[in-house]
């Protein structure tokens, strides 16, 4: 039998099923909480120390101290990792989700006999779904919308913290989903220029160059600056320069990166082509730079995965 996963919750290694957070909970009040989302190549966690500091980043800004040095959370992740190591057979790949709340209200302080203390769990979970769910789109592209919704400026809430306060993420994909069911929102920020996806960062590619916005009113994500760096060393320039609907409509090729799927291609953008409206030989080329890269062909394991989903 396979072993059961479990989640680290507060120190503590608990199966998922009781993995449960109080209604107290400042991150269900306010959704007052940063997280995190690390993916594995071949079992082995991807920039996790980035994504740490980015999650270190986000706690010092809203002011909570979570009890652990960003050392001990490394530590902790890896303890996590050993714990459901067996979980895992060869060849599946996991993401590791840390989520941080500042914990239950001190009005309710009474209901929590060991004091009300920050509330941090780790867990891994298989990439089956997560990254199955995206098989067909690596070869078809998806079709980019921008929704009336727009990013939340910096000035509001900063959206360099990966925080959880995402209605308006929510919202914007409803809104593109009315256009077409399968669209993904491409976000405007208020002076009209593109921010980003609702979980993605987002790339055009023009006369062999990428393009993306600068790193302002956006989450600033460890697959962009990987694929950044992983395009120069092999020899395509990215510029980080605002980009405005119309680079994106009159763009050759356009792509998403986030850290479950790492690279997805755009064909379509506000229901017309980009380009041929066919995944172009840039984005199939820095696919295949990351395969060489982290030891896994990201495609054919996601149509690996979209089968093991089926049965
Ligand atoms: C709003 C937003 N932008 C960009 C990203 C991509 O970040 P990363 O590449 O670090 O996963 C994410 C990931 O969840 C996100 O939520």
């Amino acid at each position: 039998m396979t072993p059961q996963r479990k989640v680290y919750l507060n120190g503590e290694f608990v199966a998922e099923a009781d993995a449960k957070v109080s209604i107290f909970d400042s991150a269900l009040m306010f959704g007052d909480m940063v997280f995190e989302i690390t993916r594995t190549f071949n079992g082995k966690p991807f920039r996790l120390r980035e994504h740490l500091e980015r999650l270190y980043a986000g706690l010092k800004i809203l002011e909570i101290d979570c009890g652990l040095t960003i050392d001990e959370m490394e530590k902790e992740t890896h303890h996590t990792i050993e714990v459901n190591r067996p979980c895992f057979p060869d060849g599946l790949d996991f993401q590791i989700m840390h989520d941080v709340s500042r914990g239950p209200l001190g009005f309710y302080q009474s209901i929590f006999p060991e004091g009300a203390r920050p509330t941090i769990t780790i867990n891994c979970w298989p990439l089956t779904w997560h990254v199955g769910a995206f098989a067909d789109t690596y070869e078809t592209g998806v079709h980019a919308v921008i929704p009336p919704q727009r990013s939340v400026p910096a000035r509001l809430i900063d959206p360099k913290i990966k925080n959880r306060s995402r209605i308006y993420y929510q919202v914007a994909n409803q809104q593109a989903q009315k256009v077409d069911s399968k669209a993904w929102a491409l976000l405007t920020d208020e002076d009209g220029f593109i921010t980003e996806g609702t979980g993605a960062n987002f790339f055009i590619v023009k006369n062999g160059e990428l393009f993306t916005p600068e790193p302002r009113n956006i989450l600033r994500g460890v697959t962009r600056d990987a694929t950044i760096k992983f395009a120069a060393e092999v020899g395509i320039r990215c510029h980080e320069c605002n980009l405005e609907p119309y680079d994106v409509a009159t763009a050759d090729e356009a792509l998403f990166t986030s850290t479950p799927f790492v690279m997805m291609p755009a064909t379509r953008f506000n229901t017309q082509p980009i380009g041929t409206g066919a995944v172009g030989p840039v984005t199939r080329g820095l696919l295949n730079t990351w395969r060489e890269v982290v030891g896994v062909d990201i495609v054919a394991q996601a149509k690996q995965y979209a089968k093991d989903a089926e049965s």
